[in-house]
């Protein structure tokens, strides 16, 4: 197979490597970069455990081509340290008890951040749907959607104290 040279933003940091010219970003972010928190699950676009945001967009790492991501800003979960959101989310989710085994959370978390982002006041059907692609084998998800919704309720609350 043809390698290829990439140069990637991955978590705000440049990143220059040579990987196969087909290679999936899962691949290359956990093969290539080392960076493990997307995890492969299904590798068919099917359970969103390799979910990251390419752009700031949710995409499912096993289906997009690290060719296709030449320049463009790719963040994992680590690339979130200090990013008030996602402290919210990742509190909540250990608060709830919506991590057992931890494979889906890094998507599950991702999927959650830019839902809430988007749509701040997100109710539980809504959380549900958007929340529908990420798949988690251990929680039962009653624990996952208390978690975003708590973390969505105190990110409310602490706009309005700044705001009063
Ligand atoms: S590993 Fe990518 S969707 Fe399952
Ligand atoms: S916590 Fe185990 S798969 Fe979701």
């Amino acid at each position: 197979m043809k390698n290829t040279y990439f140069s990637l933003l991955v978590n705000d940091r440049k990143r220059e490597f040579i990987a196969e010219s087909d290679a999936t970003l899962l691949t290359v972010l956990r093969d290539s970069l080392g960076i493990t928190s997307p995890k492969r699950g299904c590798n068919q676009g099917v359970c969103g455990s390799c979910t990251v945001l390419v752009n700031d967009r949710p995409q499912r790492a096993c289906l997009t081509l690290a060719a296709t991501c030449q320049d463009k800003r790719v963040t994992t979960i680590e690339g979130f340290a200090g990013d008030s959101l996602m402290t919210a989310l990742q509190d909540q989710f250990q608060r709830c008890g919506a991590v057992q085994c931890g494979f889906c959370t890094s998507g599950v978390l991702i999927s959650a951040y830019k839902l809430l982002c988007e749509l701040p006041e997100a109710t539980a059907k809504e959380v549900k749907a958007n929340l529908s692609g990420n798949i988690c084998r251990c929680t039962g998800y009653q624990k996952i959607l208390d978690g975003v919704l708590k973390a969505a309720e105190e990110r409310r609350s602490e706009r309005q104290s700044e705001r009063d």
